[in-house]
């Protein structure tokens, strides 16, 4: 398939960064084509069988792309083997002035402080209902509190309970305590906050007593230390969770060279590449496969992806590469990915895991 973005980028980089979001969004609505030709080497090569949810890529739309979950029918079009949507709030809530996304070219990065700007859980699925007969892929949504909640352990309740209510339309729920633009929001890392907020999460799910039991991934940030993230690896075993995802953003911009370095918000992109793998290596490192984990941070290849899988990841997902290198990235990770699996006579994904 031939590469049109080198074309349109220089066009796209002189659109505001947003506008160039909802464009993007717009334009994977109406025109997306899936690259059949690769469709069986994808099965034989990618096939997992993760939580008890097929995977058929192991590349994953990471949250934040398509916050109200508009594509969950047309995703799997731009090669995606699965697809996170959200984060999504109780509320509805407009998120921090603009601007608050930046392109730091120079790096291959992004940095944002969108603020959880959502439509709120009721209009997700609706949304998500809307296309559910459409749907190819695993979809899982990316749960967060309202900036000016009260109580945001009380938000992850209300957010459980209206996925519980729904959950023919989700595969996992992610628990997301890591985005940089949320005060607060990050200090539920800390063990005592951690072990109280994954005891009243499971306490609901006990509640509502459904018969399917969702996996529930948590979602972490970059900046924590390494025994804190041993930490929360164990915390999260203890308390069977599903997965952890390795990372959100960044707040450390000390090692760009963008103009925008000192722009508040979370970094991603490639300058994010090497902190979330080696904490990936690390948290892999500590708990082996007792935990699925996902990598993300600054993919943009396919030998990225086979970096992040040999670092511990099962599953890795992306957003910035699109940015730069169009919305057809997942696609051209697959082409790359079967192309290195066939020259080094790799068969199957698992063998790439130590
Ligand atoms: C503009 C933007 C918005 C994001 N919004 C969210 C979000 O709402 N929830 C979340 O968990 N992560 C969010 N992220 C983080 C991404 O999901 C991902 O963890 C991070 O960008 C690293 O991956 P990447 O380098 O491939 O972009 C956002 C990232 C970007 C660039």
């Amino acid at each position: 398939m031939v590469n049109f973005y080198k074309y349109l980028k220089p066009l796209v980089f002189k659109t505001d960064p947003e506008k160039a979001h909802c464009l993007a969004l717009k334009s994977i609505k109406h025109n997306c084509i899936f690259d059949y030709s690769i469709q069986e080497y994808m099965k034989s090569y990618f096939s997992q069988n993760i939580c008890g949810i097929q995977f058929d890529s192991p590349v994953g739309l990471a949250a934040g792309f398509d916050k109200n979950g508009e594509l969950t029918g047309k995703i799997h079009l731009n090669g995606f083997g699965f697809a996170e949507i959200g984060t999504i709030t109780p509320f509805p809530q407009d998120g921090n002035e603009k601007p608050r996304m930046f392109r730091a070219i120079e790096d291959e990065g992004l940095i944002n402080r969108l603020g959880f700007n959502n439509k709120g859980v009721d209009e997700l699925i609706l949304n998500v209902k809307k296309h559910s007969f459409q749907k190819k892929i695993p979809i899982g949504i990316n749960i967060g509190p309202n900036k000016n909640s009260q109580n945001f352990i009380h938000d992850y309740e209300i957010l459980i309970e209206k996925v519980y209510q729904n959950e023919d339309l989700f595969d996992y729920i992610t628990i997301n305590i890591s985005s940089p633009n949320t005060a607060g929001l990050r200090d539920l890392q800390q063990i005592d906050n951690l072990k109280n907020l994954l005891s009243q999460v499971n306490q609901k799910i006990e509640k509502i007593s459904s018969k399917k039991k969702l996996p529930i991934f948590l979602k972490i940030s970059p900046d924590i230390n390494d025994n804190d993230a041993t930490d929360i690896a164990h915390l999260s075993i203890e308390n069977k969770l599903s997965g952890l995802i390795i990372s959100n953003t960044t707040i450390d911009k000390s090692h760009i060279f963008s103009q925008y370095k000192n722009e508040a918000g979370g970094l991603s992109g490639k300058p994010l590449f090497e902190k979330s793998t080696e904490l990936l290596r690390q948290i892999y490192k500590q708990i082996g496969k007792k935990i699925l984990l996902i990598g993300v941070g600054g993919i943009s290849s396919g030998q990225d992806c086979i970096e992040k899988i040999k670092a511990g990841a099962s599953l890795v997902q992306l957003y910035t590469g699109m940015v730069y290198h169009g919305l057809f990235l997942a696609n051209k990770i697959n082409k790359e990915l079967i192309e290195i699996f066939q020259r080094d006579g790799i068969k199957h994904i698992s063998q790439l895991h130590n």
